[in-house]
């Protein structure tokens, strides 16, 4: 491996945290900086504050070796050759990306520089932020030949973040002069060489020294923009297919047979094509509204965006209408709730399609009894427990005594329930899947009326299937 680099990560959230990790594991030392004193604690202890896969075992393997917290940025700037700034970028008001932390965490690295230092876009910013962060370095008196700005996006998923990271499909190294582009690919050599796939504990993974991730050059510019279509493109994937899973819920098909038959044009691809109840997360809802702002900011019409956001809310309101068309009430109804987190594998609730369809069932009156494997901490502190809702610490326990069950995210656990088990369990035989888990036929011989996306709905008490409309 490449000798090691000394990097600042600033941002301990799911994007520093995975960045700091994986370049301790690929051979760097890394500091992380925060300001939260309070996680910095947890982390320095041992603690790890987000649900990931292999986070806690590199961080374990790293920490207080190649890792290390601080909340000094001053020392961090100064002891870092490149400087990696994942700090949020939430929403604001107007959709456009609020970049007051990439600004505040720029001033302060700027009073530090006291050498050359590569200062990294990891978070994800519209385009002509390196611009802005050039100017605020600028204006603090860095002279222009102490300082490069780069991008690096990430495209990590949430639950498989390391194995992303590690195992990526591609780097993406967005740079405007040859020094900074010579440093971020010595950063990322020991992935791109391969070298990193020969080492015995590495984390498995899909890549290998035979077959590592490619690199991709661009300007910074480019690359700021390519994270932002890429999530936007994605997010327009899945509105695509949950269009047509209502098109085929309408016309008695089954939307999995045809996302099949698209996804196996190779110019489409399978993935992304599953329908649902829409997509959540930190990323996509705030990257859409995000980048159709730029667009608009230029003059140019991205309707498009508008309306693969209009359909994801329409996703979610259809579902809950198919909840309470099953119910025909939703009023003092019992439903038990699979499913808080925006998606499987994950302890995330942000912007999660799930939280908005509890909170509407509580809403027309319905007393929910909810679980998750890793959301129910964060879902109590947005909707807390009370006389209509309560958190359970396994399925069965939500589906005791329900009128129907509900499915909202994707686990793995929640694809394998026992159905004879589940059938008792249940005060009547009603499964609402808002992710296509299980197999309608399979279902029927269970005795269960079972409702899903983009697929006709079947009823063990008729044959015919219900919600079949013909022309
Ligand atoms: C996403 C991007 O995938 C990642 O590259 C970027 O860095 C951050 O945003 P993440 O938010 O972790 O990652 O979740 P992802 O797995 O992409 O899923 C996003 C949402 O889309 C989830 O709510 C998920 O349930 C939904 N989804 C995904 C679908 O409804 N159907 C699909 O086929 C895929």
């Amino acid at each position: 491996m490449s000798r090691g680099i000394s990097i600042a990560v600033v941002g301990s959230g799911y994007v520093g945290l995975v960045a700091t990790a994986c370049f301790a594991e690929i051979g760097h030392r890394v500091i992380c900086v925060d300001n939260d004193e309070a996680k910095l604690k947890t982390l320095a202890e041992g603690g790890v504050p987000i649900h990931e896969d292999y986070l806690p075992e590199l961080l374990d393997r790293h920490r207080g070796h190649s890792v290390e917290f601080t909340s000094d940025l001053k020392a961090a700037t100064q002891a870092a050759q490149a400087i990696f700034i994942a700090v949020g970028t939430p929403q604001s008001r107007t959709g456009n990306a609020d970049l007051s932390y990439v600004d505040a965490v720029a001033s302060e690295i700027a009073r530090s520089i006291d050498e050359y230092k590569v200062i990294v876009e990891k978070s994800t910013v519209p385009v002509y932020t390196n611009e802005w962060i050039r100017r605020v370095i600028e204006r603090n008196g860095v002279p222009r030949e102490l300082f490069d700005i780069a991008s690096n996006p990430e495209f990590l998923r949430e639950g498989t973040a390391v194995v992303d990271f590690l195992h990526a499909d591609r780097v993406v190294l967005g740079a405007d002069t040859e020094r900074a582009g010579d440093l971020l690919k010595r950063i990322y050599t020991p992935l791109t060489s391969g070298a990193y796939y020969r080492s015995a504990n590495m984390v498995p993974g899909p890549r290998g020294e035979e077959d590592p991730p490619p690199v991709l050059l661009t300007s910074t510019k480019a690359a700021e923009i390519i994270k932002h279509a890429s999530n936007a493109f994605l997010a327009t994937k899945i509105s695509f297919i949950n269009v047509v899973a209502n098109i085929c819920e309408e016309a008695g098909a089954d939307v999995e047979q045809v996302a099949r038959g698209i996804g196996m044009d190779s110019r489409i691809g399978p993935k992304f094509l599953r329908a649902g109840v829409g997509y959540g997360g930190s990323c996509f809802p705030k990257d859409v509204a995000a980048f159709r702002h730029v667009a608009e900011q230029m003059g140019i019409d991205f309707t498009l965006l508008k309306e693969v956001a209009k359909i994801n809310d329409e996703q979610k309101r259809r579902f809950f209408q198919k909840v309470r068309s099953a119910l025909w009430t939703l009023r003092g109804k019992k439903i038990g709730v699979l499913g808080l987190a925006f998606k499987g594998g994950t302890d995330d609730i942000r912007e999660s399609p799930a939280l908005d369809i509890v909170r509407q069932m509580l809403h027309e009156g319905s007393i929910v009894s909810a679980y998750d494997p890793a959301a129910t901490e964060r879902a109590r502190e947005v909707i807390p427990s009370g006389p209509q809702l309560r958190y359970v610490d396994d399925p069965y326990a939500a589906a005791q005594d329900a009128e129907a069950l509900v499915i909202l995210n994707e686990w793995q656990e929640f694809a394998e329930l026992d159905l004879k088990r589940l059938h008792y369990t249940l005060r009547y035989p009603i499964i609402i899947d808002g992710r296509n888990l299980y197999d309608p036929a399979v279902m029927l011989e269970h005795g269960f009326t079972y409702l899903s996306v983009g697929r006709p709905g079947l009823s063990h008490t008729r044959d015919a299937a219900v919600g079949q409309r013909l022309p």
